[in-house]
């Protein structure tokens, strides 16, 4: 029950009209159709070039048109059709936009913006990914805050999506911190407080190898040794082993679960490198043997990969002592998941230092003859520089989501009045601290690297998380004082909505579907951000124009019916974000 993007209703309109003008195919007007950011240059957009007609005529061609194209009167939905250069452009008629945007956006509610492009479509998305014998690091940050954002757009969009955490809970890290645990480890600690005594275990066991190496003519270190047999042991299914991995690695998803809830976020499966069996990595290496796609030195197994791009080189799939390694694990995991899924996408969400890996792991995939190797995908992102607390250097998700909220709660009491307000004062000034987080991290191209920087994050000016709460619990005030109720706006006369700041309002709502879309088709979560930046502008600019209190009733009804539907449209860009939006702060 899909509803349909007002602005298709205007497009099918303009591509059939100019159809009949121009005996052009609509197959290639529709997609030829542009509706552009802003309206300087009018509403709708046709370059000719893209109609596949003769290039001296192109001039010509946009004047023709534009001339005997139905406006004003003429049309319901187009006020002027000109040309301009080699592009035909067309104007909206403002009374037709609201009547097709507003009342679709109030009845629709949170299901506006939704659309079926994948619809009966299996996708996984692979995010987070944590890896629990080390700190959660700001790149799982990134990865748990992107994935959570692209695995709800994919369902926006109509997809069935999978959520899966795969744990870095296997190898030879573990091995080194059981070996911590059996000589710095205390029970007490690690069921209060699990990831912190992990980190620490894992930081001393780490300094003492490091001490014992460099003592070492040769860089020996019995504490390597003794974690690389404890692994060995693990992988042979030894019972104790296993046993404590089991533990350690429980009481760290309980702890994470924790954090993820915070985020809005929820996993259909935790799986995890230590899901895969020998069975299912030997299963992946003999195909590749029986391939010939593999070589042997010194008792190691590689795939070559030079043959298909330089830059692959050559993979290590099994190492000489017999065990296997991250991207033998992946391999299994992938043919596993297919068969289990039968997925139409998958989704890896991992920072771009995973680059090369994500690549030879995949073309390994194809030379097996998986042909769904093709629907894999790497969603890549850049670095966070500087991420460490206020007073500290070592980072850990949770510490930096505290400290933001105590900022955020000092300035809350800044203001006395309206602090009395809220209900629960704690609960706000968290929920607005992860959009200062979440906004930081996605507001631009998720390739770049971007800097940590506590003040800018916080601020309540320019683009930021709070600015977005602000905006929204700003509407909702409004709608609460003007003591209007959704029934009495909803049938308001849209008419009396005459002021061009009205009209561009309307436009802007027009196009969030198109956002969402567009986000989808990029991966890209600034591409929304940056839509609800520009519709909070928008709305700021109508606040000094379109008074609702002490206005005339009906003009007031349809003010409010407008302001509510930018309510409904930034609530639901900051849900698809993965953010609460607060309706008093
Ligand atoms: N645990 C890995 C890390 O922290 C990320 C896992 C990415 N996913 C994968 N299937 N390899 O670096």
């Amino acid at each position: 029950n899909c509803a349909q993007n007002p602005l298709d209703i205007v497009r099918s309109y303009v591509c059939r009209e100019l159809h009949k003008i121009s005996g052009v195919d609509e197959k290639i007007i529709f997609p030829a159709l542009e509706v552009p950011i802003d309206n300087k240059n009018g509403d709708l957009i046709v370059p000719i070039p893209r109609l596949r007609v003769p290039p001296k005529e192109h001039e010509n061609l946009a004047r023709e048109w534009s001339s005997s194209f139905p406006s004003g009167d003429a049309s319901r939905f187009i006020e002027t059709a000109s040309a301009f250069g080699k592009f035909l452009r067309f104007t909206f008629k403002p009374s037709m936009l609201r009547a097709l945007v507003i009342p679709q956006i109030l009845s629709q509610d949170t299901l506006y913006g939704e659309n079926n492009v994948a619809k009966g479509k299996k996708v996984i998305v692979e995010f987070s990914s944590p890896n629990i014998a080390k700190p959660f690091h700001a790149g799982h940050l990134r990865s748990t805050i992107i994935g959570g954002y692209l695995a709800n757009l994919n369902e926006k969009m109509g997809a069935d999506v999978t959520r899966i955490n795969y744990l870095g809970d296997w190898g030879k890290q573990f091995g080194l911190l059981a070996v911590g645990y059996a000589r710095y480890g205390d029970k007490e600690k690690l069921l209060n407080d699990p990831i912190n005594h992990m980190f620490d275990i894992y930081v001393r066991i780490n300094k003492e190898k490091e001490n014992e190496a460099e003592k070492d003519p040769e860089g020996f270190s019995a504490t390597d040794q003794e974690a690389k047999e404890y692994f060995k042991r693990m992988e042979e299914g030894d019972k104790d082993a296993v046993e404590l991995w089991r533990t350690l690695r429980e009481l760290s998803i309980e702890k994470y679960k924790k954090t993820y809830k915070r985020l809005n976020i929820e996993y259909d499966v935790y799986s995890g490198e230590s899901q895969v069996t020998l069975a299912e990595m030997n299963e992946a290496i003999s195909t590749l043997e029986k391939q010939g796609a593999t070589f042997e030195d010194r008792g190691a197994l590689l795939v070559p990969l030079q043959t298909y791009s330089k830059k692959l080189g050559k993979c290590l799939i099994r190492k000489s002592d017999g065990t296997t390694l991250y991207l033998t694990r992946d391999l299994g995991e992938a043919k596993k998941r297919f068969e289990k899924f039968k997925f139409d996408k998958m989704i890896y969400v991992a920072a771009a230092q995973q680059d090369l890996h994500f690549q030879q792991f995949f073309k390994i995939l194809e030379i097996m003859g998986n042909t769904w190797a093709k629907n894999l995908e790497h969603i890549n992102f850049g670095m966070v520089k500087g991420m460490s607390t206020r007073k500290g250097t070592v980072v850990f998700l949770d510490t930096i989501l505290e400290e933001t909220k105590e900022s955020m709660h000092e300035v809350m009491r800044k203001n006395e009045d309206k602090y009395a307000q809220i209900e629960d004062p704690e609960t706000v000034a968290d929920l607005i601290g992860l959009s200062a987080v979440m906004i930081q991290d996605m507001q631009s191209k998720r390739i770049n690297d971007y800097a940590f920087d506590w003040k800018r994050m916080l601020s309540f000016e320019g683009d930021t998380g709070p600015y977005l709460q602000y905006a929204h619990s700003r509407l909702c005030s409004m709608e609460r004082n003007s003591g209007l109720s959704p029934d009495e706006y909803a049938n308001a006369n849209l008419d009396l909505l005459t002021e061009p700041i009205a009209h561009q309002l309307t436009r802007v709502l027009s196009m969030y579907p198109d956002t969402l879309l567009m986000s989808y088709r990029n991966s890209e979560p600034s591409t929304v951000i940056t839509y609800l930046f520009r519709l909070s502008h928008t709305v700021s600019s109508c606040y000094d124009i379109l008074w609702v209190r002490n206005q005339d009733p009906e003009v007031a009804k349809a003010r409010m019916a407008l302001y509510a539907s930018a309510r409904i449209v930034l609530r639901n860009g900051l849900r698809l974000l993965g953010i609460t939006p607060v309706e008093r702060m």
